[in-house]
C-alpha cells in the first residue's frame, strides 16, 4: 500500500521512516517533508498543496492511508474533508481537534468530565482579567485561547508581567485570532510528562511515556520553544501514575468525548504536571503526537504502525497491543541561529552521519540545496539514539551530535538530566538499608519510584 503522511517537522520523519518499514508499505509520500524524509528508503516528498489539491493527489496515486502529523490542518479541517471523498485517514475532526486549538474548550471539556485540571477562568475583555490577576496573585498563567505555535502561554511570576501578557493578547491583539480569549490559570509545580495515546472513538491504546524540554538552554533557562529534546520513557511516569493517567485523564476524556457527541479518533496527547506528593494534573490536551517526543517514542517502537493505525480508524484498539523495545531512546534537537525568535535559514549542515544500529538523525527543518543538506527552520534535526539506561542512550546521542556542523548551531547539553538524576536515586536507595538515603532527606524525588526501573507499563 501507499502511504501520505502531511507535515515537515522530526515528527514527520519518524512517523514516515516507521511507516515505510511496514512490510505492507511499498510507498511513503510526505507532504512537504524534509530533506531527510527525501533521502529515506521507500519515501519520497510532495509539494504543500491544499486540502483539495491533496484529495485528488491521494485519488490519483490511490494512497491507502493518509496520516496528519501537525495540529494546523487537523484544526482546519483536513479529516472531515477526507472523510467527506471517502478517503482513509488518521487524525481527530475540526472538531475533536478543538481540544488542542481552543483552550477554553479544553478546559470546560475537562471541568465537565472531572478531568483533574488547574483552577482558570477565561476572558475576552482586558478589565475583568486585570482584576482576575489581581485578586489571585502571582505566579499565574496566561493563555492564548487559540493556537500560537507554542508561543501563546506566559508562565508570569509577577502579576506585572501577567498583565503585560494580558494586555500584548487582548489590547495590542499581538497574537491575532488566537489570542482574542485568553485563559488565565493557577501556576502548578512540579515534573512535566508526555502521555500519548491512540485512540478510536471507544479505546485508548497508551504508547510508551516520554518528557520533553521545552526551554531554550540548559538547566530550564531561557525562553520557551517547540521542545529540544525529548526521551521515552519518562521515569516519572511510574506504573502507579501510569495506571492513574489512565483512569483519571485518558479514559474519562475519550468517554467524555463520546458522550459529547464528538468522538475523538487519532494521537490524544495529555501534558501532565505530576507534583511531589504524586499529585497530578493535565496542563493540556494536544490532538497530535509531540515533536520531540515522537521521534524517541517512535524509535522504541516495535509493532508494525500500519496495523495500530488500522486498528485505531476501525474501532478494535481494544485487540492491539504495542511491544517495545525495552532500552531508553533519547533525543537531542539541534536548532537554528536564532531560534526560536528569528532562526536563520540557509546554513549549510555537515558530517550527516549514516544511521547506525542504536541512533538515528531525524530530519526537521532542513532541505536539498543541490546535493547539500541546509538549515530550512528552527528546530533542524533531531539525533536520537538507544541505550540500556538514560545515560548510555545520552551518551551515545551526543557521540553522534559531535559529528554534525553547522554555522550557528545550538542545543542543550543536559537532555535526560531528570530521568539520569532519578535512576541515581533509585541507585542509592537500593544501597541503603531501608531505601532512605542523605538524598533522600532533602527535597524528595518527584514521585515514588519502583525499585527497578520501570520497563514502562505501556
Ligand atoms: P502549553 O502550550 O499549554 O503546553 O504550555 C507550555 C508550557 O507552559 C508547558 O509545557 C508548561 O511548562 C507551562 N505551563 C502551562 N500551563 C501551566 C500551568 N498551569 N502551570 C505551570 N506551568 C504551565
Ligand atoms: N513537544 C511538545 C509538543 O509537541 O507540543
Amino acid at each position: 500500500m501507499k502511504i501520505l503522511v502531511i507535515g515537515s517537522g522530526g515528527r514527520e520523519h519518524a512517523l514516515a521512516w516507521k511507516l515505510a518499514q511496514s512490510p505492507r508499505v511499498f510507498k511513503v509520500f510526505v507532504a512537504p517533508g524534509n530533506a531527510g524524509t527525501a533521502s529515506e528508503e521507500g519515501v519520497s516528498n510532495v509539494p504543500h498543496a491544499s486540502i483539495a489539491a491533496l484529495i485528488e493527489f491521494v485519488k490519483t496515486e490511490s494512497i491507502a492511508l493518509t496520516v496528519v502529523g501537525p495540529e494546523a490542518p487537523l484544526a482546519a479541517g483536513m479529516v472531515d474533508a477526507f472523510k467527506a471523498a471517502g478517503l482513509r485517514i488518521f487524525g481527530p475532526t475540526k472538531q475533536a481537534a478543538q481540544l488542542e486549538s481552543s483552550k477554553d474548550y479544553a478546559k470546560s471539556f475537562m471541568i465537565r468530565h472531572r478531568i483533574p485540571t488547574a483552577a482558570y477562568a477565561t476572558f475576552s475583555d482586558a478589565g475583568p482579567a486585570h482584576e482576575y490577576i489581581d485578586r489571585q496573585g502571582a505566579p499565574i498563567v496566561v493563555k492564548a485561547d487559540g493556537l500560537a505555535a507554542g508561543k501563546g502561554v506566559v508562565v508570569a511570576t509577577t502579576t506585572a508581567e501577567a498583565h503585560a501578557a494580558v494586555d500584548m493578547m487582548l489590547v495590542d491583539n499581538r497574537m491575532g485570532a488566537a489570542g482574542a480569549r485568553v485563559v488565565i490559570e493557577e501556576c502548578l509545580e512540579g515534573e512535566e510528562a508526555s502521555f500519548i495515546v491512540l485512540a478510536d472513538g471507544k479505546h485508548a491504546l497508551p504508547l510508551a511515556s516520554s518528557q520533553d524540554h521545552k526551554r531554550l538552554r540548559d538547566a530550564d533557562g531561557g525562553p520557551n520553544t517547540g521542545g529540544m529534546g525529548a526521551y521515552s520513557p519518562a521515569p516519572v511516569v511510574t506504573p502507579a501514575i501510569h495506571a492513574r493517567v489512565m483512569r483519571e485523564v485518558i479514559d474519562p476524556a475519550i468517554a467524555g468525548m463520546r458522550a459529547d457527541g464528538i468522538p475523538y479518533t487519532g494521537f490524544l496527547y495529555a501534558g501532565l504536571m505530576i507534583d511531589k506528593r504524586g499529585g497530578l494534573k493535565v496542563l493540556e490536551f494536544n490532538c497530535r503526537l509531540g515533536d520531540p517526543e515522537a521521534e524517541p517514542i517512535l524509535l522504541r517502537l516495535k509493532s508494525d504502525l500500519v496495523g495500530l493505525l488500522d486498528h485505531a480508524i476501525d474501532g478494535t484498539l481494544d485487540a492491539a497491543e504495542a511491544e517495545w523495545d525495552p532500552r531508553v531512546a533519547l533525543g537531542v534537537v539541534l536548532a537554528a541561529e536564532g531560534y526560536p525568535e528569528n532562526p536563520r535559514k540557509g546554513d549549510v549542515i555537515e558530517g550527516l552521519p549514516e544511521a547506525g544500529d542504536d541512533y538515528r538523525v531525524f530530519h526537521a527543518g532542513t532541505t536539498l540545496d543541490g546535493n547539500r543538506v541546509v538549515v530550512n527552520g528552527g528546530r533542524v534535526l533531531c539525533v536520537t539514539a538507544l541505550g540500556h539506561n538514560a545515560r548510555t542512550a545520552q551518551k551515545r546521542a551526543y557521540d553522534v551530535v559531535s559529528r554534525i556542523r553547522f554555522d550557528g548551531m545550538q542545543y542543550r547539553r543536559d537532555i535526560g538530566h531528570r530521568a539520569i538524576e532519578a535512576r541515581a536515586k533509585r541507585s542509592a536507595a537500593a544501597l541503603t538499608p531501608g531505601g532512605s538515603t542523605p538524598a533522600a532527606a532533602t527535597p524528595a524525588p518527584a514521585a515514588p519510584t519502583p525499585a527497578k526501573p520501570p520497563a514502562d507499563a505501556a
